[in-house]
């Protein structure tokens, strides 16, 4: 009689028997930071705590759901068969939707050959960084900033990070990049900026451009490899007051060759889930960038580009969109900068910038140094926490976007929250503050 080897259950072992096994890449890539404080924070919400949430760097659909016209027309994608590959590159007519979007918006003439489609900006960010970076090559960031360490620890690139300042909005400047002029192959900007919700001076950023032009014309003599511009736009549409958000190539067409800039319907259509994004860039580089997305597979599904490049050329529907999107973010970050801004005005150790873009403030919380319950607060995380467990108060500290100084900054998100939820809030923190010694 046979014997019958089957379990219910199949047996994996110890973790530690694969510890060997992994490669170095693997190794040293990090889990995200943000992550693991938005899991503590989803097991205080099921523990029935109140938690004023605002760690997500996302959108609740119920307060933010994507635009209509593009839903209605992802549905009739599919109800038509839009269910097989697309082209590598994209589809054909959403290149060339994305690229008279992107002219209209910013006023640089784009052509469908400058345009690639892929899932989201983060298969775009990743092949940029592949096609661009041979491992201990220079890539130059500001810190804070957004996953690049995650991308150079992908690419095994050689970091130089520029530590940036409140007064320049945590921006860096043409001289802050001047000691790595000569030898970077890859600048990585992100205006407006997650996590600091701020927006680059138009002139810091055409002096940055300018002197990306300048170095490559030095560079052309002996045919040394370029420095790029790799520009993270996906927050455009989100700007707030006088900020404006320009594209460098408007400021400098002539760094055209050297710019490769991104977005997404991610943020500007409230659609992370939906998984289209966009590189604009040089052909020659355009055409080094598709086998990267082709062999990740990491392309837009074919129903949401159809979609898309329909609901793009609706320019009233996509305006009327946005400026409804620009309102709601707004009312809330003003509803949140307001609170702080009244602390600070009566005294608290508080500090917030104003409004400018994206879905994020930058609050600082100087406290270090400062008592509470007999302990005295050294660390952004002994704040976190305490913010946290005494008034419920959610926020992600700078160190999880690369920043080193342990000096009580911040990100806070808006993206799923209501004012009013904000204003509940405020009365917690000031009570918090009042038994601090
Ligand atoms: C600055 C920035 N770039 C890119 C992304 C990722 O965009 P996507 O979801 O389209 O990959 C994010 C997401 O949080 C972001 O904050």
């Amino acid at each position: 009689m046979a014997t019958n080897t089957r379990t219910n259950e199949l047996s994996f072992g110890e973790p530690e028997q694969f510890a060997s096994s992994f490669s170095s890449l693997s190794k040293g890539l990090k889990g995200s930071r943000i992550l693991q404080i938005a899991g503590q924070v989803r097991e205080l919400i099921a523990a029935g705590e109140t938690v004023y949430n605002l760690t997500v760097g996302d959108f609740d659909p119920s307060m933010f759901p994507i635009p209509a016209g593009y839903k209605d027309r992802i549905k009739a994608a599919l109800d038509d068969g839009q269910t097989t590959y697309p082209p590598a590159d994209g589809m054909p007519e959403l290149r060339a939707a994305v690229a008279e979007y992107a002219s209209r918006v910013w006023n640089v003439p784009f052509q469908p050959v400058n345009a690639i489609i892929g899932g989201g900006a983060r298969p775009m960010i990743f092949a940029t960084y592949k096609a661009l970076i041979n491992p201990g090559e220079k890539v130059v960031y500001p810190v804070p900033s957004w996953n690049n360490h995650y991308y150079t620890t992908i690419a095994d690139a050689n970091v130089a990070q520029l530590e940036t300042v409140p007064e320049n909005g945590f921006m860096p400047t043409l001289d802050d990049l001047a000691p790595h002029m000569k030898d970077a192959r890859l600048l990585v900007l992100n205006t407006p900026s997650n996590p600091t919700g701020t927006v680059i001076d138009p002139e810091m950023l055409r002096a940055i451009t300018q002197g990306i032009v300048d170095e490559n014309l030095r560079r052309a003599e002996k045919d040394q490899p370029r420095l790029f511009l790799l520009m993270d736009m996906v927050y455009h549409a989100l700007v707030f007051g006088d900020h404006r958000h320009v594209h460098p190539l408007e400021l400098v067409p002539a760094a055209a060759p050297w710019v490769i800039s991104l977005d997404a319907v991610s943020k500007g259509f409230c659609g992370t889930g939906v998984r289209v994004g966009w590189g604009l860039a040089a052909p020659a580089v355009i055409a080094k960038l598709k086998p990267l997305i082709s062999h990740m597979g990491a392309w837009a599904p074919r129903a949401e580009q159809v979609a898309l490049a329909g609901f793009l050329r609706d320019r009233e529907a996509v305006e009327s969109f946005q400026d409804h999107l620009v309102a709601g973010v707004g009312e809330r970050l003003d509803t949140l900068y307001k609170g702080f801004a009244d602390m600070k005005a009566d005294g608290y150790p508080v500090e917030c910038i104003a409004p400018e873009g994206a879905v994020f403030l930058s609050l600082r919380l100087n406290w270090i140094g400062k008592n509470m319950d007999g302990k005295a607060m050294e660390s952004n995380e002994d704040i976190r926490t305490l913010l946290l467990e005494k008034s419920g108060m959610a926020v992600v500290p700078f160190q999880a976007f690369g920043r080193a100084a342990e000096d009580g900054w911040f990100r806070m998100s808006v993206g799923a929250v209501t004012s009013d939820n904000i204003r509940g809030m405020f009365p917690k923190v000031r009570a918090l503050m009042d038994g601090m010694r």
